[in-house]
């Protein structure tokens, strides 16, 4: 469950902590997944979060590491997970560039999304993504997530508003891509 073909989900180590701080710096990732303001943490602030991880009982951080080598290539979570409704937002992130664009993104999702359904019982999954972050939307669209609708003008970047694309995938709809590969 947490291993795939080419990708293995870990827990976060403190080592991996410089590696994170370098990412936050990369237009690419916190123009794409911090929404709110993108002022960079400090090794000290990550050391914090990192403290905390274990004791978020609502939230699940893994670490992406390549199975060949055991590179950390980028970070995946489950948060606000909520326990009587049985759902939790999506959030991946792959900080190393040349990582990107070979399919780790979507054996990723796989692995998160079975470890979501068939180990935490949960009910449905969400994901936000910028409307203008293809590779996501062709991410999350390739791991059974649908478009459920759009947030209009809901971020303020680089003095411009951007919609967020609301994306979903229930336990039944998963059921049923795991359902169709087995009978292909
Ligand atoms: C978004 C992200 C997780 C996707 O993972 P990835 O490993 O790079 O993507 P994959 O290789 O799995 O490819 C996903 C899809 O995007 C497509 N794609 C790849 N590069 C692309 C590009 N530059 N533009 C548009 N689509 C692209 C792929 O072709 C694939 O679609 P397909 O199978 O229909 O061809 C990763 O790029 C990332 O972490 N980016 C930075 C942070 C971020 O944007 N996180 C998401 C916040 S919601």
């Amino acid at each position: 469950m947490f291993v795939g073909n080419n990708i293995q989900l870990t827990p976060i180590q403190r080592s991996f902590l410089p590696a994170i701080t370098k990412w936050i710096y990369d237009p690419n990732i916190f123009l794409n997944t911090f929404f709110r303001d993108p002022f960079p943490l400090t090794l000290e602030q990550l050391e914090e979060w990192f403290q905390n991880l274990g004791r978020d009982p609502n939230s699940r951080v893994f670490a992406l590491q390549t199975l060949k080598d055991n590179h950390f290539i980028g970070e995946v979570a489950l948060r606000e997970i909520d326990w009587k409704n049985r759902s939790a937002q999506y959030a991946i992130l792959i900080g190393e560039s040349e990582y990107r664009g070979k399919g780790y993104g979507i054996e990723t999702t796989k692995l998160v999304l079975e470890y979501a359904f068939s180990e935490l019982a949960l009910h449905r999954i969400e994901a936000r993504v910028l409307d203008d972050n293809y590779r996501a939307a062709r991410c999350f669209e390739n791991s059974n997530f649908r478009k459920e609708g759009t947030l209009y003008e809901s971020v303020w970047r680089k003095s411009k508003w951007y919609n967020i694309i609301v994306y979903s995938i229930l336990a039944s709809q998963w059921n049923k891509g795991i359902e169709l590969q087995a009978s292909v």
